[in-house]
């Protein structure tokens, strides 16, 4: 019944999850969910009136345009402008996405012929490998080591892969290793794509929830970068609006067309009255974010003291609200994972879920407050 790329989809790791996390509720089991990276923090008030405010004006009922408000992309390049540094032109250089995670998976389709090469972290984010092979395209699993501070070896790929390769897949702050990069890696890589002819999609969601004086740079702010690719982010994380779905995707104004042609065809725009709210969280007060990052960071900081005294080993990362933490090596990721949530009823997600380098790790995300974090601890150290 089904098409073969569907077939040869592994099932959607964030669904699998929410199955395991159902079940046991119903066995009543009192769950602390430390998987998915969905802040519990609430959108900023501001935000909230706004859209209230939009959805009342029936201009706002209608389709939206293609592209974005122009409103909503101006505010999107002037947040570049003072946050990164970056300057980009509205009108071409923005294009307002239904949540990043839409941009992400229909710009497979917009570049990957029959048969291409895209170029996939591993571990990773599911969406760009499984895009991929929606598209019909061939996910290249690049490693993210320990070694290699979960960085790509550029000089390891395969030059027979390197020559096939159509687009690149990237994400600093990195989901789920938290590892961050410096400037200096990006310039390598726009190097590399344009040695190779390949298109960097660079997905930056987390730019904005860093730690300890560490500020995560954009793929944007480096020269040569507007000719190599362009990145995604979105107001999820930075603004707590996953719910809300709204993203954007900045930088080559040919590569954005390409995106731009597949939406055009299977979407309709993301709705005013969220872009307007958009507007008003790009533009308004920022001190919520402040405010988010020290509450992840004391998370992180007791989680990091908790797993520690149950005798687990684990790097203090300086963004993104995830710790990445090995398993014990008599234990594979899932075996942990589940032992964890029968035993425990602590959620993690299992480094596996995230691509065969991911083995041997469990990810924590930060996205339930300080006491359940201590109360998962506690459980943790019980049971190690
Ligand atoms: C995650 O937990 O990896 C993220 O929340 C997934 C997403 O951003 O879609």
């Amino acid at each position: 019944m089904y098409a073969k790329r569907i077939s040869s989809l592994p099932p959607y790791l964030f669904a699998e999850i929410d199955e395991r996390k159902r079940e046991a509720r119903k066995k009543g089991i009192d769950v602390i969910d430390l998987s998915i990276g969905d802040p519990d923090l609430p959108t900023p008030p501001h935000v909230v009136e706004a859209v209230c405010n939009a959805a009342k004006d029936p201009s706002n009922h209608r389709y939206p345009s293609y592209d974005g408000m122009l409103t909503f992309r101006k505010a999107v390049a002037a947040w570049y402008k003072r946050k990164k540094h970056v300057s980009l032109d509205a009108e071409d250089e923005v294009l307002t996405l239904i949540g990043s995670k839409e941009g992400i998976a229909h710009s497979a389709f917009a570049f990957l012929n029959h048969g291409d090469v895209a170029l996939i972290p591993d571990p990773a984010y599911p969406v760009y490998g499984n895009a991929t092979i929606l598209a019909n395209g061939i996910p290249h699993l690049v490693p993210l080591t320990e070694e290699n501070e979960f960085k790509p070896n550029l000089e390891s790929i395969d030059k027979e892969v390197t020559r096939k390769a159509k687009i690149m897949f990237l994400n600093y702050p990195n989901n789920p290793t938290a590892a961050t990069v410096e400037k200096s890696f990006f310039k390598e890589i726009v190097d590399f794509a344009r040695e190779h002819d390949i298109i960097i999609l660079h997905d930056n969601p987390y730019s904005e929830l860093t730690f300890d004086g560490y500020e995560a740079p954009s793929f944007m702010a480096v020269d040569g970068a507007k000719e190599a690719g362009i990145e995604f982010n979105s107001l999820s994380k930075t603004y707590n609006m996953t719910g809300w779905r709204i993203g954007f995707a900045v930088g080559n104004p040919e590569i954005l067309k390409g995106l731009r042609l597949v939406k055009t065809n299977v979407d309709s725009g993301a709705f005013q009255a969220v872009q307007i709210a958009g507007i008003a969280a790009l533009t308004g007060p920022q001190g919520g974010i402040k405010t988010n990052v020290e509450t992840y960071r004391e998370r992180r900081d007791i989680l990091i003291d908790g797993l520690r005294s149950a005798g687990m080993e684990v790097r203090k990362p300086r963004a993104t609200f995830y710790l990445w933490v090995e398993v014990p090596s008599t234990f594979s990721s899932i075996r942990f994972s589940m032992f964890l949530l029968e035993r425990t009823g602590v959620v993690v997600t299992p480094g596996v879920g995230f691509g065969e380098n991911g083995e041997g790790f469990v990810r924590f995300s930060l996205c339930v407050n300080a006491e359940r974090i201590k109360e998962a601890c506690e459980r943790l150290k019980l049971f190690m």
